[in-house]
């Protein structure tokens, strides 16, 4: 096994006061500014997002924020009565796949586009069957298996592909759920888990695991006034998951929250983060990324437009910082596991590239840190993280002096 030395760092150690994000470049759209975008992912220093107002993905080398190349032949940005119908508009949902150097992107027309990395073209072209958009994906590198949603058929269904053979398994409908978001792979337990927004049983929405081989929904936990979008699998079997701006919509309330897919008790529920779409996990640093584009100020159906991302402590499920963006394309963020660089399109400027600073964690008094206090902390926290915090405090000197030398 590859040991990541960030991850040595802060791998237990609770979270080192000071890091925060910053604005560092802003890559141009290219070649028409972006008003309909989908989501982006990180592979190798590359920035890969699905933009359907420009037809392609954008690939984009962080290192020195220039956009390289793009992958064209998709359908792009689709019209109904003249606003963007996102259900027959692609490039929409991606996942790469690192064991295959190959990425898997949902076009509008219900087909998975399978894109060689090394050429930068589409290679593959699998249907699912569906007339209306490929969406969000999952990947099991064990068994080479990838779930794709079909969240705009009714009933909505995930197909289950091969990707060695790039051959579809199967699928398997959810009845009475309205719409699908994003699917997530469990590498403790091989399963895959599914979003679900809704569902006559579950109204606040559910996470229903999936059975691969039976072609069946196999377990469901139901959410408690969430109506969840982006999931994602943080440390040990946490999965933290995203309410939508339908939980301010419907509860006049907005939090997001973190489960234990072992139990299916909730740890935590975070505060102020709602109408979130993407979400993404950083096992170096130990956060969790929300891009909160549909969030609504104090949470109430007629608060204005506050969209923002918001940047989780996963260890203490604390709120650490928030950073404007918008309420148009900033529904997508991805994460550099190695430069710890954060990315996220923003309508007006270009894709945004943030890094990662550690400016304030060497100023000052290192007791004062180490009993850091956590900003705008509004998380419930039960026991986990706080024994975490205690027992492995004393490793925290030791993350900072070595941080700052690697994040710096
Ligand atoms: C560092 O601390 C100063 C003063 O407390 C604050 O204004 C600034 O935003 C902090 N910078 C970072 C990167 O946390
Ligand atoms: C659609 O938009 C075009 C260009 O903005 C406009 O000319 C046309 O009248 C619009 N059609 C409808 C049905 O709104
Ligand atoms: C990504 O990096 C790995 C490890 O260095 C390398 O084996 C692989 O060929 C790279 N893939 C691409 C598409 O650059
Ligand atoms: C890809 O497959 C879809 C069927 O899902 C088909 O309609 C489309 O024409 C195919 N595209 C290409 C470029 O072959
Ligand atoms: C739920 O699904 C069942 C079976 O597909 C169907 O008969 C029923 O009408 C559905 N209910 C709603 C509210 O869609
Ligand atoms: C999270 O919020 C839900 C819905 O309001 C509530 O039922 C649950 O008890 C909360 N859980 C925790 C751990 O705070
Ligand atoms: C997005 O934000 C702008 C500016 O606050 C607002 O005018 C607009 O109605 C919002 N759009 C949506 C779809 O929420
Ligand atoms: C694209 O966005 C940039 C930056 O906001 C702006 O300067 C430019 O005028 C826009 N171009 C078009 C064609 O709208
Ligand atoms: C460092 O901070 C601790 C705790 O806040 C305080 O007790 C100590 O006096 C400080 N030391 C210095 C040198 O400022």
């Amino acid at each position: 096994m590859r040991v990541n030395p960030f991850l040595l760092l802060f791998h237990n150690v609770a979270f080192v006061s000071g890091l925060s994000y910053q604005l560092a470049s802003t890559v141009p759209w290219t070649p028409k500014n972006a008003t309909s975008v989908d989501q982006g992912a990180v592979y190798n220093g590359t920035y890969y997002l699905a933009d359907r107002t420009n037809s392609v993905v954008h690939v984009v080398d962080l290192a020195t924020s220039k956009e390289k190349t793009s992958i064209t032949g998709f359908i792009g940005q689709r019209f109904t009565k003249n606003k963007t119908d996102s259900s027959i508009s692609g490039p929409d949902g991606l996942v790469v796949l690192p064991d295959r150097n190959e990425l898997y992107i949902g076009d509008g027309d219900g087909s998975v586009k399978v894109v060689d990395l090394f050429k930068n073209t589409i290679i593959a072209n699998i249907s699912t069957g569906s007339k209306k958009r490929a969406d969000e994906f999952a990947y099991n590198p064990q068994t080479q298996t990838i779930v794709v949603t079909s969240p705009n058929d009714v009933p909505p269904f995930v197909t289950v592909i091969s990707a060695s053979q790039r051959k579809v398994l199967g699928s398997i409908a959810f009845k009475n759920a309205s719409g699908l978001e994003q699917p997530a792979w469990n590498p403790t337990n091989g399963k895959f888990y599914v979003s679900v927004p809704s569902t006559d049983a579950n109204p606040g929405g559910e996470i229903a695991e999936i059975d691969v081989s039976a072609m069946a929904i196999a377990k469901v936990t139901p959410l408690s006034e969430c109506v969840p979008a982006g999931i994602v699998f943080g440390p040990q079997e946490n999965l933290f998951v995203a309410c939508s701006q339908d939980q301010i919509l419907t509860y006049g309330t907005a939090f997001s929250q973190v489960l234990d897919m072992s139990t299916g008790k909730v740890l935590a529920n975070i505060s102020g983060i709602a109408g979130v779409d993407q979400v993404a996990y950083n096992p170096t640093t130990m956060l969790y990324y929300a891009s909160a584009y549909q969030n609504l100020a104090g949470g109430s159906k007629t608060g204005a437009p506050s969209p923002e991302v918001g940047i989780i402590d996963a260890k203490t499920y604390t709120l650490i910082q928030t950073l404007k963006t918008d309420n148009v394309t900033a529904h997508s963020v991805a994460i550099d596991t190695s430069s710890n660089q954060m990315v996220i399109p923003l309508t007006h400027s270009g894709i945004a590239l943030y890094s990662l600073s550690t400016a304030n964690a060497t100023s000052g008094n290192t007791s004062s840190t180490a009993t850091a206090t956590h900003a705008s902390s509004s998380a419930t926290k039960t026991s986990g993280g706080v024994s975490n915090y205690a027992r492995f405090s004393i490793y925290y000197l030791s993350a900072l002096i070595l941080g700052v030398g690697f994040l710096g």
